[in-house]
């Protein structure tokens, strides 16, 4: 087993999106080639209502995935599709835009706030055309796995033999929210390990604590990983994290890239500029949506 070295670090830019939600741009600038299938990482929420009570009103998605996943508070959902739900602590929503979805993600008052992250998965050009589709899921759907020096929620994927709530998706991505023990001293304590197949992009987004290390860095050493830190690892076999003093929560995902052309503007993404266009005409003309609820 190849151990995979990490091949950057993302810090990521504090932003406003939606109608003005404070969040956390972990990527999503345009490194659509070292991250394909993934396009965007948000961290998104505040404990003060003025920095995530607007919400993210009405919009469109084409093309891609989005995928909700929040740690405190709720946010309501409601799409074209017909479909609403109101998401709480260690829930999902996983929507597949397709062929054009127009929804609103709007976090609710709450008394510690909200936190969560919002992925988004490119959609392979065969399926970008795709009827939409809507899953929500509970947090008891989600299995939890023990293992050594931590524990694991499996989203999406599997882990440990343990298989997660979202199934059926393009390119079937792996997506785990890690919780790791911290770690008193230096080795025999094994570090976590995490299957990575060769040929997978693969990143880890610390969002409490630390890791001592991610992997190896371009220089060989260790790759320390603080809070608000995603590593993109580089090519192997699995991942070889050790959390720091304090332990370290993370997400980690992974899945195979597409290789495909990507034409990107705001929440639709196509292969190319001509997708794009027709997209952006056929939301001004009322046409975008193709299928209802
Ligand atoms: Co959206």
């Amino acid at each position: 087993m190849v151990q995979r070295a990490v091949k950057r670090v993302f810090r990521g830019v504090e932003t406003r999106d939606g109608a003005g939600v404070r969040l956390r741009r972990v990527f999503g600038f345009g490194e659509t080639e070292e991250l394909d299938p993934f396009l965007l990482l948000d961290a998104f929420g505040a404990t003060d209502p003025r920095d995530y009570l607007a919400g993210f009103p009405w919009h469109p998605h084409r093309g891609i995935e989005t995928v909700t996943y929040l740690l405190e508070g709720s946010v309501r959902h409601g799409d074209s599709l017909g479909t609403s739900g109101t998401i709480g602590p260690g829930e999902l929503q996983w929507m597949t835009a397709g062929s054009g979805i127009i929804h609103e993600e709007m976090p609710q008052r709450s008394p510690r706030g909200v936190y969560g992250f919002q992925l988004w998965v490119n959609l392979p050009r065969a399926e970008k055309m795709r009827d939409p589709a809507y899953r929500g899921v509970k947090a008891e759907e989600v299995p939890v796995v023990a293992a050594p020096g931590g524990s694991v929620k499996v989203l999406a994927g599997s882990y440990g033999g343990r298989i997660g709530p979202v199934r059926g998706v393009a390119r079937d991505p792996t997506y785990l929210d890690l919780c790791l023990d911290p770690r008193a001293g230096e080795a025999p304590e094994p570090a976590f390990e995490l299957e990575a197949p060769e040929g997978e992009t693969a990143f880890a987004f610390v969002y409490e604590g630390s890791l001592r290390s991610a992997g190896a860095g371009p220089d060989g050493r260790p790759t320390p990983l603080a809070a608000g830190d995603c590593a993109l690892f580089g090519p192997g076999d699995l991942a070889r994290l050790e959390a720091g003093g304090g332990g370290a929560r993370l997400v980690f995902a992974r899945a195979l890239p597409l290789r495909e052309s990507v034409a990107w503007r705001g929440p639709i993404v196509m292969n190319t500029e001509e997708e794009l266009d027709l997209a952006f005409r056929e939301y001004a003309a009322g046409t975008f949506v193709k299928k209802r609820g």
